[in-house]
């Protein structure tokens, strides 16, 4: 993870602590964050409950044994980082409206809910900020998008942007990009994680194990990264140094090339963005 400077946070309540609200609230739980006033963490079932009480400085509340879970929560948290699936937020928000602080920051990590959805369920002293993390947030290497409401100042624009920087970088954009920016980031994981699968396949038709495979795949796309983010050259230049004229790097690139994959790319962040659209339409 990188070293980051010491960094304060107000108490947080994750209400749906599922595989996101989780990655989010592990980067709160490394050396060098404070979270003055605790971090609370809702979930539906007991047993997931019982597994996030075992995290130090958390308290965890399920609507199974306390219908009042949510509301318990939010009493006295200045972040509530809302992370139910997208269909159970307007229930979730009319079911906390009146139990927020009047100052808390509502952080929306739903995909495809918009602001004006959390502006019109609650109070409007609240103020709502959306968000749009990635699961590398599990190992501290998100990229998160994060966009301010009509009713967030600078300062609870901040307090989101802080909370993200705990699990990675963040990008501030308005939220018309923020559909955008879950077709490139949102959903990259997966689309590196395809091209290590094909790249992988190659490698197994050409007679090595799978475990030599992975190897060589997983540990090139690990390497090219790090070598990237560790120099001070854009990617084309570094892949111009592997490529000699006339080499055999070159007569590869020439066959990716031919395949037109810059279009294939905005081919599925378009399809991506025309289902975002679906969905929020309620398709
Ligand atoms: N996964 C991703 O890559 C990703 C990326 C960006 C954004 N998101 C967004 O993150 C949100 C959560 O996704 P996820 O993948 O983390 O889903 P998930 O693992 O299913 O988490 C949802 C959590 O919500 C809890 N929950 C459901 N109803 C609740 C209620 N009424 N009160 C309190 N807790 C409740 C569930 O508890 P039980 O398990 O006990 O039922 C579960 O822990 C979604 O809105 C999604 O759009 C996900």
């Amino acid at each position: 993870m990188p070293d980051r400077q010491p960094v304060k946070l107000p108490a947080i309540a994750f209400l749906g602590a599922g595989s996101m609200a989780r990655a989010v609230l592990t980067g709160l739980l490394q050396p060098g964050i404070e979270v003055e006033g605790g971090i609370r963490a809702t979930n539906r079932s007991a047993a997931n409950a019982a597994s996030l009480s075992e995290l130090d400085g958390v308290t965890a509340y399920a609507t199974e044994t306390d219908a009042a879970a949510n509301r318990t929560a939010v009493a006295g948290a200045k972040l509530v980082v809302v992370a139910v699936k997208p269909a159970m937020v307007p229930d979730l928000l009319r079911e906390i409206a009146d139990a927020l602080e009047p100052d808390a920051v509502v952080v929306s990590v739903a995909a495809g809910v918009t602001v004006a959805t959390f502006e019109s369920l609650l109070p409007s002293s609240i103020a709502v900020i959306r968000s749009m993390p990635n699961t590398p947030a599990l190992v501290g290497r998100a990229v998160t998008g994060v966009a301010p409401g009509t009713r967030s100042s600078d300062d609870d624009l901040a307090l989101a942007v802080t909370l993200f920087e705990t699990v990675g970088d963040v990008i501030v954009v308005p939220e018309e990009q923020i559909d955008a920016l879950s077709t490139i980031s949102g959903s990259g994981p997966a689309y590196v994680f395809y091209l290590i699968e094909q790249l992988t396949a190659a490698a197994v038709a050409k007679g090595f194990t799978p475990e030599q495979a992975a190897l060589m795949v997983q540990g090139t796309f690990r390497g090219a990264s790090e070598l990237l983010a560790a120099s001070d050259v854009d990617p084309t230049e570094l892949r111009r140094r592997v490529t000699s004229p006339k080499g055999t790097t070159e007569r590869a690139v020439a066959v990716l090339e031919a395949a037109g994959l810059q279009g294939v790319f905005d081919e599925a962040t378009d399809a991506a963005l025309a289902r975002a659209r679906e969905l929020a339409a309620g398709a």
